[in-house]
């Protein structure tokens, strides 16, 4: 494994060894236990869009990790200018051990990893976000104890979340349902991969989608980028609320995910968010054992 650019590129069995030793590195962080496992090592992180989480988990990651990490803002760096991927991929290359880039095109980032020479993760484009759904993931094991055979439900837009989420969960093991309205589905090609897994169902219906769901997941219905079509989108998505009343049609038992942030009363309710707060705020923490993991993989 040379980079994260997308889950599509990772194996199975790469995935499941990377939850692993996220578990192993989450346990050792809880018992205060410490290994400069990227000491001297240098993390570019390239942000054009905003972030909480993902600034955050890298910068202390790489930090706990004995690693330094340096924020790049897109508006200050030269490529916010026109200075091209290509050539900031060759110069950043000579200075850094590896880059965790946020932005709008999947394009960008499989340039930066075509021209540059050193490991590229994404953390996040418009495609998708492989690093949110390897924490997902990992808390999806840690409440449920397995991932095989369980049903994820994902009522929304069939964003970047969406797109990520039906790679992860079917090449471990689970199914994937996704309730979306009449063109907002999921990206193509992706969808006729899951398709083809046997794995997927696509539908309109958000109570037919949960239907026997072990996890329900949801996301904002208008993503960064997309802040001029929010009031379409809002009428686009009515009915697409995850509320008590469908998660009363999912499994018993079954848990609430949201990569955040969230909006209370648009994609999901107050009411539902807080009776699930806990394995939401799990996911969060786990951004941080996760991305350490990708982190260790590709830059020890
Ligand atoms: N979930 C997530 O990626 O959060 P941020 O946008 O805060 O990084
Ligand atoms: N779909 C959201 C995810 C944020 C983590 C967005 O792209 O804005």
């Amino acid at each position: 494994m040379k980079h994260l650019l997308k889950l599509g590129d990772l194996t199975s069995e790469q995935i499941i060894d990377i939850l692993n030793l996220a578990d192993q590195l989450k346990d050792e962080n809880k018992k205060g236990i410490v290994h400069h496992h990227l000491k001297g090592k240098t993390l570019g992180m390239i942000f054009t869009k905003a972030s909480t989480r993902t600034r955050v988990s890298f910068e202390v990651g790489m930090y706990q990790l004995g690693g330094n990490a340096l924020f790049l803002s897109g508006n200050d760096l030269q490529i916010g200018r026109g200075e091209p991927i290509e050539d900031t991929a060759r110069v950043l290359s000579r200075f850094l051990d590896g880059i965790m880039i946020r932005t709008f095109k999947q394009d960008d980032v499989e340039k930066l990893a075509e021209y540059g020479s050193i490991p590229i993760i994404n953390g996040l484009t418009d495609y998708c976000h492989p690093c949110q759904v390897l924490a997902d993931l990992q808390t999806i094991r840690e409440y449920k104890g397995k991932l095989e055979g369980l049903k994820l439900a994902f009522i929304g837009d069939g964003n970047n979340m969406a797109n990520s989420l039906i790679v992860g969960c079917i090449k471990v093991g689970m199914s994937v349902s996704i309730a979306c309205p009449v063109g907002y589905e999921p990206d193509a090609e992706i969808v006729k991969w899951g398709m083809e897994q046997g794995k997927l169902t696509i539908t309109n219906n958000p109570k037919e989608a949960i239907v026997g769901a072990d996890i329900v997941y949801t996301d904002v219905w208008a993503s960064m980028g997309q802040e001029g079509e929010a009031q379409i989108r809002m009428k686009a998505f009515n009915g697409f609320q995850v509320n008590a009343e469908l998660m009363a049609l999912a499994n018993k038992g079954a848990m609430v995910q949201h990569c955040l942030p969230a909006h209370r009363g648009e994609e999901i309710t107050a009411e539902v968010l807080e009776a699930h707060a806990n394995e939401i705020f799990e996911e969060a923490e786990n951004r941080l054992h996760a991305q350490k993991a990708v982190m260790v993989k590709l830059l020890k």
